[in-house]
């Protein structure tokens, strides 16, 4: 695994930063003007960023929330396929005409014949190590992780939670508490009613998320790992002129590209 860790993979630091002067210009015209829960303006870049340096000619994306991200992709690479997925479509505010919607899980689709420099953006919050495995089995290469929070924060296992053997617990408010007991009451009863009912078991990990810290994730990450490059926070490099809101500068969560071998 090589690991890069100020620029992409064969970028001049300048090019950061005359990239980062033309981005802040698109950046005005998003469609969410206050994305909270979504991507802020520093992951905008570092994706916008990094598909410029790929150019994979069909990107999946995994988590769309209210669209800030199928906007982006779109702005960013207008002649690429997109394949947008989301298991709650409705939260949507921006819908692209370009981008082919799904509510099924990344795992159940069927990406086995994608060209060869395709991409995948997880923003799902679903485990690092699980996605990164699915990825694999698609042989799909190029991989960006919107949020990679370090050990014991975030709030679900992270490729650096894997990588530092930490595992992760997911901590459980009152409320959440009450939902995820409520859920699995809900599906448990069904079961019990309907002889055909398919207990969703993806329903209660997206609740629980708990991971064992795991003595050989990170090795078997390692070994199919080419290159990793944490996006670094271009915060201090931002001017006044560029007039980025206080809010959308918050939420840097070392967000990562991976190139699998
Ligand atoms: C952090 S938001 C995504 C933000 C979005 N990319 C943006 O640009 O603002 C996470 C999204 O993941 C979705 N999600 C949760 N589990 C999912 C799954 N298994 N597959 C796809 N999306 C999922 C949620 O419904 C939510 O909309």
């Amino acid at each position: 695994m090589k690991i890069y860790k100020t620029n992409f993979p064969g970028c001049k630091k300048n090019e950061l930063v005359s990239e980062l002067k033309r981005f802040s210009k698109i950046f005005k015209d998003r469609p969410i003007k206050n994305n909270k829960g979504g991507m802020r303006f520093e992951h905008m870049f570092a994706t916008y960023f990094i598909l410029k340096k790929v150019r994979p000619p069909v990107v999946i994306e995994s988590g769309v929330f209210k669209g800030q991200s199928t906007w982006l992709i779109e702005k960013t690479l207008p002649k690429s396929k997109i394949i947008s997925i989301d298991i709650d479509l409705k939260q949507r505010k921006y819908i692209s005409k370009n981008a082919k919607y799904s509510n099924l899980d990344f795992k159940y689709h069927d990406f086995s014949n994608l060209p060869s420099n395709s991409l995948v953006f997880f923003d799902d919050h679903v485990s690092h190590m699980e996605r990164i495995q699915q990825a694999k089995f698609f042989n799909i290469k190029n991989i960006i992780l919107e949020d990679n929070y370090r050990s014991y924060k975030g709030d679900f296992y992270t490729l650096n939670h894997a990588l530092k053997s930490s595992g992760f617990n997911h901590k459980l408010g009152k409320l959440s508490l009450f939902k995820t007991f409520f859920l699995f009451f809900k599906e448990f009863l069904k079961k019990l009613l309907f002889s055909q009912y398919y207990f969703s078991i993806d329903i209660l990990k997206s609740r629980i998320r708990d991971v064992k810290p795991q003595k050989n994730d990170r090795n078997n990450l390692i070994n199919i790992i080419d290159i990793y490059f944490e996006f670094p926070s271009v915060r201090k490099i931002i001017s006044k002129k560029m007039n980025i809101p206080l809010g959308e500068l918050k939420s840097y969560n070392y967000i990562t590209y991976l190139r699998l071998l």
